[in-house]
This record gives structure tokens, sequence and C-alpha cells, in this order.
């Protein structure tokens, strides 16, 4: 019989930000599952705040994961065991697989965001390093654990309405998260993230093709551009102003700055995407700084932004099943995915709240409502943390229904859906992975 340990386990935090914070909330929430007991962030106001709340040892919080990895190197050292069962890395995205490669070696679990990697080099990278490890590896996918996700998968798993032929999706971002993320914000320009369908969509490839597993995808196409968010778009009326907090056409315009930012805050809206600009709790003082100094304050059309605003995606599966998948910055509707799934002999029509299962032999069609917790993605965020400390706890890397070499596949696919973009031709997803480890893994 084996034991498996009763105490939490335990986390390191890399990175505490937006996404550090959201996963940090399971400990809180659930301190008999897991606790935090070190991070690692340069921004001093975001640590305290972290260490208040996790009521954190000092000695255990540092300003740069570096720190952290040498600490527990030196712990690693003297008592033999590292600071934490596991590490937590949400740091941008840039960052993964330094950070991943380090802690791996130092044999830590790893929950790391998504995407695994900004390039195909450190997606392989990443894989042979966590193979190698041993250790257990979650990715933050985390649209396969929402309980939306699960019930249209246990559907499909079902068989109930024959074979899967076809998937409609669609992630319309919105307009003015577009804006704020992939305009002024992080995932603005390729050379400091990813390609949008990368740094957006990497999940949404991962879902359809868990959904057509054990497919695999055969055959890609994309298309895609950059269209709006372009400095020959922009309104003559507004002149030389670089700045919407001197624009003078700003209130017309559904990408203000001060409409997005400094509007919600005076309503005493604290939350997303103010709480993004600044180190701490927004107020209109930081905030208006932020506006008149920093990227979020810049006119969409003057940003240095280049990653595309729209784009779609073909992939023709090895079963010869297709999907057609849209990712477009250009709706009121916000992250809330559009999903129509065809099978032999019925279809699923989904929200990402509801969806309606229509079976073709009786004409009955049911409506399905799955029970959220409340956390983003549809309780998705809630369910992967969860999974991964459990997981953890159990040494069981099958509880995440997934490992890094399906991520890496995922990547790849969406790495080929790319070069399709930029290349003009269909890309045969085998020979482009025999090609990629060819030049690669030398
Ligand atoms: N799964 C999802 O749906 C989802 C959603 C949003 C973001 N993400 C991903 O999560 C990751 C984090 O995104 P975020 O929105 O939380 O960003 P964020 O900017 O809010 O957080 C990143 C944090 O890393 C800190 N940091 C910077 N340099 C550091 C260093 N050297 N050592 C330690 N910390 C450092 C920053 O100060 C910041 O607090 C990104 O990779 C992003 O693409 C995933």
């Amino acid at each position: 019989m084996t034991f498996l340990p009763n105490d939490p386990t335990t986390l390191a935090v890399i990175g505490c930000g937006q996404r550090g914070t959201t996963y940090a909330e399971y400990a809180l929430d659930y301190p008999q599952k897991c606790k935090v007991v070190a991070i690692a962030d340069p921004r001093p106001k975001t640590r305290d705040l972290f260490v208040r709340n996790h009521t954190l040892d000092r000695t255990l919080v540092f300003s740069t994961w570096e720190e952290l990895l040498k600490a527990s190197a030196e712990t690693i050292k003297i008592t033999g065991k590292r600071l934490a069962d596991a590490v937590i890395v949400t740091v941008q995205d840039h960052m993964h697989c330094e950070v991943v490669l380090a802690f791996a070696a130092q044999g830590y679990h790893i929950l790391c965001e998504k995407p695994m990697a900004t390039s195909l080099q450190d997606c392989l990278d990443m894989e042979k390093a966590v193979k190698n490890a041993g250790i257990i590896f979650g990715i933050g996918h985390v649209l396969r654990y929402s309980s939306y996700n699960m019930a249209v998968t246990k559907v499909i798993r079902s068989g109930q309405l024959g074979n899967l032929i076809n998937a409609v999706h669609i992630v319309p971002v919105g307009y003015f998260p577009f804006a704020h993320s992939f305009v002024r914000g992080n995932w603005k320009k390729e050379s400091e993230s990813c390609f949008s369908l990368m740094t957006k969509c990497c999940h949404d490839i991962d879902i359809l093709c868990h959904w057509l597993s054990p497919a695999t995808p055969a055959r890609v196409s994309s298309f895609g551009s950059l269209q709006h968010f372009r400095e020959e778009q922009k309104p003559p009326a507004a002149g030389a102003a670089t700045r919407c907090l001197e624009c003078p056409v700003e209130q017309d315009c559904p990408y203000s700055a001060k409409k997005i930012y400094l509007e919600p805050v005076s309503r005493g809206n604290i939350g997303r995407p103010a709480s993004n600009l600044v180190d701490g709790i927004p107020d209109i003082e930081n905030i208006t700084d932020a506006l008149q100094n920093g990227p979020y304050g810049r006119c969409v059309y003057e940003s240095d932004n280049d990653v595309c605003d729209h784009q779609v995606v073909n992939i023709e599966y090895s079963t010869g099943a297709t999907v057609s998948f849209t990712m477009v910055a250009y709706s009121s509707m916000i992250w809330d995915r559009q999903t129509r799934l065809h099978f032999t002999h019925g279809e699923i029509v989904g929200d990402m709240s509801n969806f309606t299962v229509t079976d073709f032999r009786t004409g009955c069609t049911t409506t399905h409502s799955p029970k959220t917790d409340g956390s983003h993605h549809g309780g998705g965020d809630l369910g992967l943390i969860r999974t991964f400390v459990e997981a953890v706890r159990t040494s069981n890397q099958g509880l995440l229904d997934t490992d890094v070499s399906e991520v890496l596949k995922g990547h790849l696919t969406v790495f080929a859906a790319e070069t399709s973009r930029r290349e003009g031709r269909v890309v045969d997803c085998a020979m482009f992975e025999e090609a990629v480890r060819a030049k690669l893994e030398m």
C-alpha cells in the first residue's frame, strides 16, 4: 500500500503578475491542498501584496527568478531538499524556456504558462529538459480544464453522436482587449513575445486537437494580417497627437485609453485591465501617469505593434476530418469562443457557457449549462491548478491528461500554421516537424 503525502504541496511562484496571482489564489482558498512558500518578482508593491496575502517568510521573497534559483541551489546543497515541491512559471513568454530549463534541472515539478516558449528551438529544448528531469509538467492550456470544455469532451468521447467530422471555432478577442494586449501591451510585438496566433490561441489549437484525437493534424493552411492598427488608419482629425490624453478626437475613438483605463478607475473599478498598468493598486494619479508616459497611453495607430489582428487557420486531420478556425480582434464579445462541432449523427453548438447537443436520429436537442466556480476561462484556471497540485501530490502526470510531448506537438501545429500564413502555402505537418527536428536537433 502506498502512502501519499497529506501535507499541502508547496509552491514557488515565479512572476507574481496577473496569472501568478490567479493560480496562487487556489492556495488561499484551499490551504489544506497547497501553500505558496516562495516568490520572485521585481515589482516591490506586487511582492508586498503577495507577502501579506500568503504570509510569506521574507527570506523566501526574491526580486528575480535567478535569485530564487540560487537560493534553491544552496538549500539543495545544504539540506538535500528543494525550497518547494513545484514552481509556477508565470513570467512573460520569452522567459519561459530559460526558467523551466533551470528549475527542471533542480528537480522541481513545473506548471508553465502558455505558450511553452516563443521559438521552435526553445520548445524542443523544453520538451527534452522536462523529459530528462522526469518531473510533473503542466501547461497553461486552461481551456482543457474548464467545466464547459470537459462536458463537451465527455459528449465527444461517449461516441453518442458518431464520428467528429468537422469543427468550426471562433475566438472573438474583443476590440478593446485586443488593443490592450496586442497593440499597446505585452503581446504587441512579435520580437518581444511571439506572433498572435501563438500568444492568444495556442490553447484553442490544443483543445481542437484534443477533441479530434487520436487523429493528428496532417495539413494546415492559414491567412491573416494586421489590418487596422497601423499609422495609415489614424483618423486625420487626430492630427499630431500620439497619446489619447492629448488627442482632440479621443471621445470618438473606441480604443481611447481614457475610456479603457481612466474612466473605469474614476468609477472605482480598479481591476483589470487598469491593474495591469501599475505596480500596486490603480488610482487616478498612477493611471494618469501611466497614460502620459507608458505604452498604454499611446494612440493605437502610433504604437510599435506588428502582430496580426485577424487570422484564419484550416486544419485537415489524418482521418480526413477538418477544422476551420478564426481569431479576430473586432468583436464586442470578449474571449467567449463560439464552437460548432459536426458529427456523423449529430452536432454540438456552444459558446463557452452553454452548449446544445442535437441527435439527428431522434431530432432531440438538449441544452447543457455546466456549472463553473467563477474562476476565469469558465473555471479552467482553477481546474488547471487544482489538477496540477493533485498530479504533483500523487506523482501522476496522467491526471493532467497531457504531457510535454503532446504540448510540443500542439505548438508545432501552431508554428506550421504561421509558416503557411507567411509563405502562402499549405504545410504538411509531418514534413514540417521532420524538417524542424533535422535542422534544430543536431
Ligand atoms: N493561460 C492563459 O489563458 C493566459 C492568459 C494570460 C496570460 N498568459 C501567460 O501568462 C504569462 C504571464 O502573463 P501575465 O498576464 O500574468 O503577465 P504579468 O506582466 O501580469 O506578470 C508577469 C510578472 O513577471 C514579473 N517578472 C518580470 N521579470 C521577472 C524576473 N526576472 N523574475 C521574476 N519575475 C519577473 C513581472 O514583474 C510581472 O509581475 C505570460 O506568458 C502570458 O502569455 C496566459
